[in-house]
Formats: structure tokens, C-alpha cells, sequence
């Protein structure tokens, strides 16, 4: 069984200070290396809030983070920074985390050469490049803006950006939600793919069962702030020890016909 690559323990999570609401109440969450876990649940149930917490983006009142055998629970930020580039998010929309007035060559390109990935820019280039190639992007985006692509290739050029810092882990928080079923089913495919490649540890965080059940190989089921129900993707699907999750399976929608699925390269069913 691989290690634990990044694990939380008790976490608890209040907004608004000391009197404030208390969102999360004592998580206990491990991914392992390589290994892709779903974090599924109704909304309001904490899933972002778990996720942020857990690349140190929110304080938590109580518990522990564990990253790579080393505790970050309460490691400042100028420590925190050198692990910032092996610890990457993709965001719901692309478009609010990529600058407007930059080209995707810019935007793909400073953070090679800012975490020293590249030795000069011809390099970085190089590298921008050939990812490009891996995410099915022609070269031509390099010249546009983010508002001159298509959603699916935005989700793409913010997959690009993350994969381009080899990091060790990548938190997707609700990445297809804005897209139709057949890009979903590529992007999916596609990060997957990625992940296999690059022995990347990931947490997937979405309130779409059918897409935690296409790419991940655990899940843990939210619910107010705990966990209900946790385990292995296939036997949380067949038999749900718990009637929240069970309701939840129940109220995945009955997909709409798509003659694309029965198209075995752009199919869900193949993303694994
Ligand atoms: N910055 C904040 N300040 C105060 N309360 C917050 C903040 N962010 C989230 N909350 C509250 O914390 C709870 C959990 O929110 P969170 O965003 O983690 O849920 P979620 O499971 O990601 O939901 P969704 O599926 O809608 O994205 C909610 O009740 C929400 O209103
Ligand atoms: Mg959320």
C-alpha cells in the first residue's frame, strides 16, 4: 500500500472567529500518493472549506495537516512557499484565476521561470510546448487571452498550468460543473491521464457522483461537516453503509442521451 502523502486529523474549521459557525467538525482524510479521492456531498456540506483547509488556504481550530511526513498545520507561509508549487488547486472557473490581460503563453510560461523550472525562457517555452501537445491544445492559443477560448479549453489551459509545476498533489474543486457532458468527459479523461502519468496524488472534490465514480479510486462522503462514509469508490457505489449516501446515489439524474458515449474515445466509462 503507498504512503500517505498528504492527511488531516480531527480538523475543525470555524468562519467568522471565535464565535463564529462551526463548518467543519473534526475530518479525519488520507491521500495517498498517486492515488485519487473523490469528496462528495450536498452543497453546504464543507467540501471546499475541507479542501482549502487543507492547502492551508483557511485556518482550522483544531486537528492536524500532514504533508509529505511533515506537520503544516500551523508552518507559516514563508515556510509554506517552497511547498506551495508541489501542492496545486484547479479552479470551478478558470477564468477568475487567469488573468484576463495576459496571454496563455504569458500564463504559462511566468511560473516555470518563476519557481526556477526553467532555466530561461526558451526552455520554459519548450516546456509550455509540449504540454500544450498533452492537453489537445493547438499552438495557436498561446497567442490568445483567456476570454478567447472555449470553457473546456480554459479547464484545460488551467489543467496545463498546474501539471507544468510537477507538483505532488492537485485539489480540482468542482471542475466540470460549468461544462456539457461530452467536455466533461474529456477533461475527466484527460486529467486522469495526467495523474497516471505524473504519479500525481489528487482530491476531487464535486456534488456529481457520476463523476467521482469515472476517475476516482476512493471517496469520502460529507455530510454537515463530517464524514458519514468513507471507502473504496467501487464498494461505496455497490453497497452504501449509510442512508445519506444511499440518498445521494438515488438522486444522481438519469443522464440525457448522447450519441458521444457510445463513442469509446470520448466516453466516461474509459477515463480510468
Ligand atoms: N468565507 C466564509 N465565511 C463564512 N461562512 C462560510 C464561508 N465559506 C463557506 N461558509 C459556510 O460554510 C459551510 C460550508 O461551505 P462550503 O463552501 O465548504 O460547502 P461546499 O460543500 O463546498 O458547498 P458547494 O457544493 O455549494 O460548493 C456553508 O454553510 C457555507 O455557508
Ligand atoms: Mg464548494
Amino acid at each position: 500500500m503507498a504512503e500517505n502523502l498528504l492527511t488531516a486529523t480531527g480538523l475543525e474549521v470555524i468562519y467568522g472567529g471565535r464565535r463564529g459557525v462551526k463548518v467543519l467538525h473534526g475530518v479525519d482524510i488520507a491521500i495517498r500518493r498517486g492515488e485519487t479521492v473523490g469528496i462528495v456531498g450536498e452543497s453546504g456540506s464543507g467540501k471546499t472549506t475541507l479542501g482549502r483547509a487543507l492547502l492551508r488556504l483557511v485556518d482550522v481550530s483544531a486537528g492536524s495537516i500532514h504533508f509529505d511526513g511533515r506537520e503544516i498545520t500551523h508552518l507559516p507561509e514563508a515556510e509554506m512557499r517552497p511547498l506551495r508549487r508541489r501542492i496545486q488547486m484547479i479552479f470551478q472557473d478558470p477564468m477568475a484565476s487567469l488573468n484576463p490581460r495576459h496571454t496563455i503563453r504569458r500564463i504559462l510560461v511566468e511560473p516555470l521561470l518563476l519557481h526556477g523550472l526553467a532555466k530561461n525562457a526558451a526552455e520554459a517555452e519548450a516546456r509550455v510546448a509540449k504540454i500544450l501537445e498533452r492537453v489537445t491544445l493547438p499552438a495557436a492559443c498561446l497567442d490568445r487571452n483567456p476570454h478567447e477560448l472555449s470553457g473546456g479549453q480554459r479547464q484545460r489551459i488551467g489543467i496545463a498550468r498546474a501539471a507544468l509545476l510537477e507538483p505532488d498533489f492537485v485539489l480540482a474543486d468542482e471542475i466540470v460543473s460549468g461544462l456539457d457532458v461530452s467536455t466533461q468527459a474529456q477533461v475527466l479523461k484527460l486529467l486522469k491521464g495526467l495523474s497516471v502519468d505524473l504519479g500525481l496524488a489528487m482530491a476531487f472534490i464535486s456534488h456529481d457522483l457520476s463523476v467521482i465514480r469515472a476517475v476516482c479510486d476512493r471517496v469520502y462522503v460529507l455530510r454537515f461537516g463530517k464524514v458519514e462514509e468513507e471507502g473504496a469508490c467501487a464498494e461505496v457505489f455497490a453497497n452504501p453503509k449509510s442512508d445519506y449516501t444511499r440518498i445521494l446515489l438515488d438522486a444522481i439524474p438519469l443522464p440525457e442521451i448522447n450519441p458521444g458515449w457510445l463513442d469509446p474515445k470520448t466516453g466516461i466509462e474509459d477515463a480510468a
